[in-house]
């Protein structure tokens, strides 16, 4: 049976992606994949998980691969499957095969809203037994050392239906995220965006405030991406009234009232 799989070359992360540390993560995290401990990373959307882990990869020079969960990806959707070529068949590794045939780090992003068939399906994985069941094939695949599996979730979007349960958590460290401090955050701005600094303190703070209004009916406060956002809009020309306009008010509420509240703290801000 001929195997198709990707090259390992495809997934290096050539260029250091910039990541400003927060507390010990960092050293956390080389130390549970030397350790061969799996790895979930959990907090807010936008406030660092999928760069850290980039970051990370490119650190210890290991390929990723980076699987976004959904309720349809299925257990096949992950493992592989079968595919007819030119009247032969063939089997097609999917991204966890390919990541456990690699050595890589496999990163499944927010895991919770798979399918719990799915979920189950990397048990196997992120216990002692580190090896991968290819029921179709017959096969079972061993990881080797260089292997690290790492999933994300989002705490805020907890639900009855979308927990994990403690069968799969209790098999992971968990790396608590959140947002970075106002000065880091500032940092982040002016690197990423090349805003100025001024105007990115300014956002900082704003954040901060934005994000204890989640108390009062926000759902989820401004992200740092959503902050990066608002600064590139700046930096296009764009003016700060119109830029926070587009990217905070509009973006993190529908209701007229928590948006008037956003505005007048805006305006506080900037002296609008
Ligand atoms: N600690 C950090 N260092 C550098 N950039 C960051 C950091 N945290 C967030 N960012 C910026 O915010 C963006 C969104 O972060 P991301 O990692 O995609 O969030 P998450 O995966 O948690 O939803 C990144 O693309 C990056 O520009
Ligand atoms: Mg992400």
């Amino acid at each position: 049976m001929k195997i198709v799989t990707p090259e390992s070359t495809q997934f290096k992360v050539v260029d250091a992606p910039y990541y400003a540390e927060s507390g010990s993560e960092v050293g956390i995290f080389e130390a549970a994949w030397k350790q061969k401990v799996p790895v979930l990373l959990k907090g807010p959307t936008g406030c660092g998980k999928t760069r850290f882990v980039s970051y990370m990869a490119h650190k210890l020079n290991l390929p990723l691969i980076t699987v976004s969960c959904h309720e349809d990806l299925s257990a096949s959707d992950l493992i592989g499957r079968y595919v007819i070529q030119n009247d032969e068949v063939l089997w097609s590794d999917g991204p966890m095969t390919a990541a456990v045939r690699m050595g890589a780090i496999l990163y499944l992003d927010e895991v919770v809203e798979a399918r719990k068939d799915t979920i189950v399906a990397i048990h196997p994985l992120s216990d002692h037994r580190r090896s991968l069941l290819i029921d179709k094939l017959a096969t079972v695949l061993e990881a080797p050392d260089n292997f690290l599996l790492v999933i994300s979730y989002n705490p805020g979007y907890q639900s009855l239906l979308k927990e994990l349960k403690p069968s799969t958590r209790q098999r992971f460290a968990s790396i608590a995220f959140d947002y970075p401090t106002e000065e880091t955050e500032c940092e982040i701005l002016i690197t990423e965006t090349g805003v100025n600094s001024d105007i990115a303190s300014k956002l900082a703070s704003l954040a901060t405030r934005i994000r204890k209004l989640t108390h009062r009916g926000l759902e989820e406060g401004a992200s740092t991406r959503l902050l990066l956002h608002t600064a590139r809009l700046i930096q296009g020309g764009v003016s700060i009234a119109d830029a926070t306009n587009a990217t905070l008010v509009e973006t993190l509420s529908d209701d007229p009232e928590m948006q008037n509240a956003l505005r007048d703290l805006i305006d506080d801000f900037f002296g609008l």
